[in-house]
């Protein structure tokens, strides 16, 4: 029977579904060089899944304006209608360009919160900042020079700069920061794609990255401070212009404040869950395995509630249809 409240520890569990659905989908796409095909069948299979929870759901980040996505479009209403209204973020492909080259690290994600939880982000860049669990507030913060950034988080790790790994997305837009990244001697892990994940490596040490900066999509950056919100660690956000349509989005958004820098729970204002499964492999959950007659997903599950992180491992047919799954 559907309650009314935001039942975080059942609701998970269909989370998981629903992640799991698109990264199967997408993952006969693996490869394929069809970022297209890839995207949209992670769309397809997460909207079919979302649409059996027993919730009165929101899409706030989704896959673009009504006007130009006809699936999973910012305001589409999703679930069954009963049960509690929430708010969702979703990138049902976070990676499509890795999925289609078989790169590491495409994930499929999506965070669920009570209704008025998540930033209403625009489709605009964020400049963004984290740091993984431990530190005391605002040992990082966006007013500090990159360079500051690195000496002040080795002091606080008490190592030398030369043991702090920094992740950066590797676009033209970023060279200045690398180049005095590289006067602190710290190691920096360059990704072609997927900031989400960049951020998560943060709170992962497995990944041995200590700090994430560097600007890309809004969107991304409310489900980064969803998953941080889960693991713990810093995050910061400042949503950046490049031009008039870009403020006016903004501006359509809810946006009123343009200067305002973001903390991770400016973000994300209550307790949420989230859900990413690997399409590609990758440092946070290996990707898809393709075995004669099945295929094999890792989700990884968490609640911001408890901090817990759940692994769950799910093995489906391959000649079954997942989105036709109960
Ligand atoms: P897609 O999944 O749409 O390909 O986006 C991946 C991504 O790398 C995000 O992780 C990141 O926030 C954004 O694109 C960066 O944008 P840009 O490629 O314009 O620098």
């Amino acid at each position: 029977m559907a309650t009314n409240d935001f039942n975080d520890r059942m609701l998970s569990l269909g989370l998981a579904r629903v992640s799991e659905a698109a990264a199967l989908a997408s993952g006969r796409w693996i490869g394929r060089g069809d970022e297209k095909a890839a995207d949209q069948a992670a769309v397809t299979a997460m909207r079919d899944q979302l649409n059996k929870l027993q919730i009165r759901g929101t899409v706030v980040i989704g896959e673009g304006e009504r006007d130009e996505a006809p699936m999973l479009y910012i305001g589409e209403e999703v679930g069954t209608g009963d049960g509690p209204e929430v708010d969702i973020a979703l990138d049902p492909l976070e990676g499509t360009t890795l999925t289609a080259k078989d790169m590491p690290n495409a994930l499929t994600v999506i965070a669920m919160g009570p209704k008025g939880s998540l930033l209403h982000a625009p489709d605009v860049y964020m400049e963004k900042l984290a740091i993984g669990p431990g530190f005391r507030p605002g040992v990082v913060t966006m007013n500090m020079s990159p360079a500051e950034r690195v000496s002040n988080l080795a002091s606080a790790k008490g190592v030398s700069t030369h043991d702090i790994t920094v992740c950066v997305l590797e676009r033209p837009r970023h060279e200045d920061m690398i180049e005095e990244l590289r006067t602190t001697d710290c190691a920096i892990r360059l990704i072609t794609d997927g900031d989400v994940a960049g951020i998560i490596h943060c709170a992962e040490p497995s990944t041995g990255i200590d700090m994430y900066m560097g600007s890309g999509g809004a969107p991304e950056g409310v489900l980064a401070a969803a998953a941080l919100k889960c693991m713990g660690g810093q995050m910061y956000g400042k949503l950046t212009f490049r031009d008039a349509a870009e403020r006016g989005r903004a501006e359509k958004a809810g946006i009123k404040n343009f200067d305002r820098v973001y903390t991770r729970d400016d973000l994300v204002t209550d307790d949420v869950i989230f859900a990413a499964t690997g399409v590609t492999d990758g440092s946070i959950v290996p990707g898809i395995k393709r075995e004669p007659g099945y295929f094999t997903t890792e989700t990884i599950l968490m609640r911001s509630k408890t901090g817990s992180v759940r692994r769950m491992t799910y093995r489906n047919p391959v000649d079954r249809s997942p989105t036709g799954r109960d």
